[in-house]
């Protein structure tokens, strides 16, 4: 159940229609503040596994666990109700065993109310992601620069440069939509290839530092709004400052309890209101 039960949520096959229609707006949120601010004008919203670098300050995504994940979820799900909601499988929780992958994703899926899961990797997970559909689990897949591999690729690093690694992310992408995937993520690779996988699939592609072709994009969220460690990635864009916001009520906040003129009576219990008051 939403927030607002009586607002329709936008659901998969909605978002696979979207292609060659009209863009797919997507950002992250892992917390109900953000969720419930970005909620009326996204398509999806993603409860990534970024949240480990981005809300906790992990050097990357491998250590977040499954019960944080579904945490996250279930308070975006309970604080939303006009975006589809998607979950990521954490590093470690899917990539065993087909079985391993669909008794997470079910729990997670169960446990929060969100709509789907991603999964990263190339064509070798394109089984798990058919035995997932199969079971009634949507998978939105994710190729190119995949942070989970971020110890074999030897950073996060753009991917699909040369014309070797471009065939295997663009046959990626191909054996992720022949196993059923309703959308594909396409991180950090070359334009070019970014458009030739977009032209190329009959379910979107969602890019993060791929292509403007791309059939929708998605962002971290702190990314825009001035709230991450300082860094911004080269395919991100600040919309926003709000860390220069959230300093200056801080330092207002501050300055007023120091001083005494916060709180006053008013915010106060139980002080009777005096006769002129009334
Ligand atoms: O974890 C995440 O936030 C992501 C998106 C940036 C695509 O995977």
């Amino acid at each position: 159940m939403s927030v607002h039960s009586d607002v329709k949520r936008r659901t998969v096959p909605q978002l696979m229609a979207l292609k060659g229609d009209k863009k797919i707006v997507s950002l992250t949120a892992y917390i109900a503040p953000i969720a419930r601010q970005l909620d009326p004008y996204m398509d999806m919203i993603l409860v990534g596994d970024s949240t480990a670098m981005v809300g906790y300050a992990m050097d990357d995504t491998l250590s977040i666990t499954l019960e944080q994940m579904a945490a996250h979820a279930k308070a975006v799900v309970r604080s939303t109700a006009h975006a589809c909601v998607v979950v990521d499988m954490p590093f470690g929780t899917y990539q065993e065993s087909l079985q391993q992958a669909f008794k997470n994703a079910a729990y997670l899926l169960a446990s929060s109310g969100a709509s789907a899961i991603k999964l990263e990797g190339g064509d070798v997970m394109a089984e798990t992601t058919r035995f997932l559909v199969d079971r009634g689990i949507p998978v939105l897949a994710h190729v190119g620069l995949m942070p989970q591999y971020v110890n074999t690729m030897g950073g996060f690093k753009a991917q699909g440069l040369s014309d070797a690694a471009a065939e295997r992310i663009y046959n990626d992408a191909l054996a992720h939509q022949s196993a059923g995937a309703f959308a594909v993520v396409l991180e950090g690779i070359a334009e070019p290839l970014g458009r030739r996988i977009t032209e190329s699939l009959h379910i979107p592609t969602i890019g993060i530092g791929a292509s403007p072709e791309c059939d929708g994009q998605i962002l971290v969220t702190e990314d825009i709004l001035g709230l991450g460690d300082g860094r911004i990635p080269k395919f991100a864009k600040p919309f926003a400052d709000v860390g220069a916001l959230i300093r200056e009520a801080a330092s207002e906040y501050a300055s007023s309890v120091r001083d005494g003129s916060f709180p006053t009576l008013d915010h106060c219990f139980g002080v009777k209101k005096r006769q002129s008051e009334s």
